[in-house]
């Protein structure tokens, strides 16, 4: 193969040939419009990415650099999460997606990776079991480093500095220094990306995701947990289940889907020069262009507008998309985005990821899911239980409480099941970590308690012990659902 042959595997050929070609399109009404570019987003208004890096031309030459780095993910993988998501659509499978609010470098650590990862399965195990679904899995990882702020300034005492914008463009540390926008970021966020996606790759390939050993995992939390009794029996039931498969001679032998799982990754499109520098058109599908960032990219509620970039980047973009939904979100809006971002109404493609509060979610969510309805349109709903219920503690420290999560979640269930719609996934802000930001759930961790282990970047994640736990009450919800 030649320097200048396009990668076999799915992804190769340099953007500029793409850019000035014919611009032959495949016959797929989803391919990309003509006047999209990977590029076409920087014609429009642009919120929530920095304006201020000292050294433009440093910016280039970066974003320059990393459109010739190898891509992420491929191509494939990506129509292989849409057509998994098509099923979630259909009420076949289930999604969880979760991870970070923000990744960070100081946090970077393959005990970290570790220990998310193994959060994530053992969630999907006990959701796989009670929801009698495959569970498509997808982490905020890899990649989730850029952060939309409320407000473009932070005050402390008389000093007034940009906000922290996430990792992969300024600090946190509260000086001038640190808050400055570094382009540099980028090829480290890029870096870090790759290597966490890389130890993804091999634990879940590699026999470390086994059926088998998630669930031993399982069952340790089972024992140490203060609400272990409450989910013993569903952790004696699949351990019931798994031996009378391996009776039946279903072992990871006979049946190699034991020991692997496909694990996907994501994270909020904001910052879309690096968006742009990583997008390349699929070799063996000419015209068609991939975000190889991440399998799948999401579009924030503060950077929605249907005639703003965020949106005009990710209309080109063939990765599944999720759509944050809040309680702001018109219908009418949500059907002028559906028909910029998904044409075709190709199922899979989108995924609604409802965010509106636990007292806001059963007078908001009904009416987006009618006119979705109404409109005959095909997407994937799920619950970001998070973002909707954030507070202040006494502290003054950005907070959840468990309850309202786990009442959100629940709402969106019912309201879906009222709606005759899918329930088809929940977003989660959570960590393998054993951290305080969020308060409440089986170990009553207190407004007193947050100051101890509080490390989130940006927002407050579930901990470990939460997030399972959370997994396991949604569980018992999709399981009693099955048998009503
Ligand atoms: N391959 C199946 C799946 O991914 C079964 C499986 C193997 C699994 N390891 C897992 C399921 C870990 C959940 C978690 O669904
Ligand atoms: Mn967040």
């Amino acid at each position: 193969m030649t320097h200048s042959d396009p990668i076999d595997a799915g992804i190769g050929h340099d953007l500029r040939d793409a850019q000035d070609g014919d611009g032959a399109r495949t016959s797929d009404s989803a391919a990309v419009a003509a006047d999209w570019s990977p590029a076409s987003w920087r014609a429009r208004p642009a919120l929530h990415m920095p304006t201020d890096y000292p050294d433009p031309k440093r910016v280039e030459a970066v974003e320059r650099e990393l459109s010739a780095y190898p891509p992420l993910v491929f191509a494939g993988e990506a129509r292989r999460l849409t057509q998994r998501l098509a099923d979630v659509a259909a009420g076949k499978a289930f999604l969880l997606q979760g991870g970070d609010c923000a990744e960070s470098f100081k946090e970077f650590h393959p005990n970290n990776i570790r220990d998310s990862f193994r959060l994530i399965l053992q969630m999907a195990v006990a959701l796989t079991f009670a929801a009698g679904k495959p569970v498509v899995k997808v982490g905020r990882i890899a990649g989730q480093f850029a952060k939309p702020r409320s407000a473009p300034t932070e005050t402390q005492g008389d000093a007034t500095l940009p906000s922290y914008r996430g990792d992969n463009i300024n600090g946190m540390e509260f000086d001038a220094a640190a808050r400055r926008p570094d382009p540099d970021r980028l090829l480290r966020a890029y870096a870090q990306s790759a290597s966490t996606l890389n130890l993804l790759r091999a634990f879940s390939q590699g026999g470390y995701a086994s059926l088998g050993n998630v669930h031993r995992w399982m069952l340790s939390f089972v024992d140490r947990s203060p609400a272990g009794e409450r989910y013993a029996a569903l952790a004696t039931r699949i351990s019931e289940a798994m031996t009378f498969m391996a009776a039946c001679g279903v072992t990871p032998e006979t049946a190699p889907s034991l020991d692997q799982t496909e694990f996907y990754t994501s994270h909020e499109a904001l910052l879309l020069g690096y968006e742009q520098a990583l997008t390349r058109e699929d070799s063996t599908r000419p015209g068609e262009f991939y975000d190889t960032s991440a399998h799948m990219i999401w579009i924030g509620d503060r950077t929605r507008q249907p005639d703003h970039a965020h949106v005009e980047f990710c209309r080109g973009v063939r990765n599944p998309l999720g759509i944050k939904c809040g309680p702001s979100l018109d219908p009418d809006d949500l059907v002028r985005l559906l028909d910029l971002l998904n044409p075709s109404d190709a199922p899979g493609r989108i995924t609604l990821i409802a965010r509106f509060g636990a007292d806001k979610v059963e007078a908001g969510l009904p009416k987006l899911i009618r006119r979705i309805q109404a409109e005959g349109r095909t997407v994937v709903w799920s619950s970001d239980p998070m973002h909707g219920n954030t507070e202040t503690s006494e502290a003054g420290l950005k907070t959840r409480r468990f309850e309202r999560i786990l009442a959100e979640a629940g709402r969106f269930i019912d309201v879906c099941r009222a709606e005759n719609a899918h329930a088809g996934g929940v977003h989660l802000e959570m960590t393998g970590q054993d951290v305080t930001e969020c308060t409440g759930g089986a170990e009553q961790i207190t407004d007193a308690d947050l100051t101890s282990r509080y490390r989130t970047h940006c927002d407050p994640r579930l901990n470990n012990e939460q997030a399972l736990e959370l997994a396991f009450l949604i569980a018992e919800k999709l399981g009693a659902n099955r048998a009503a």
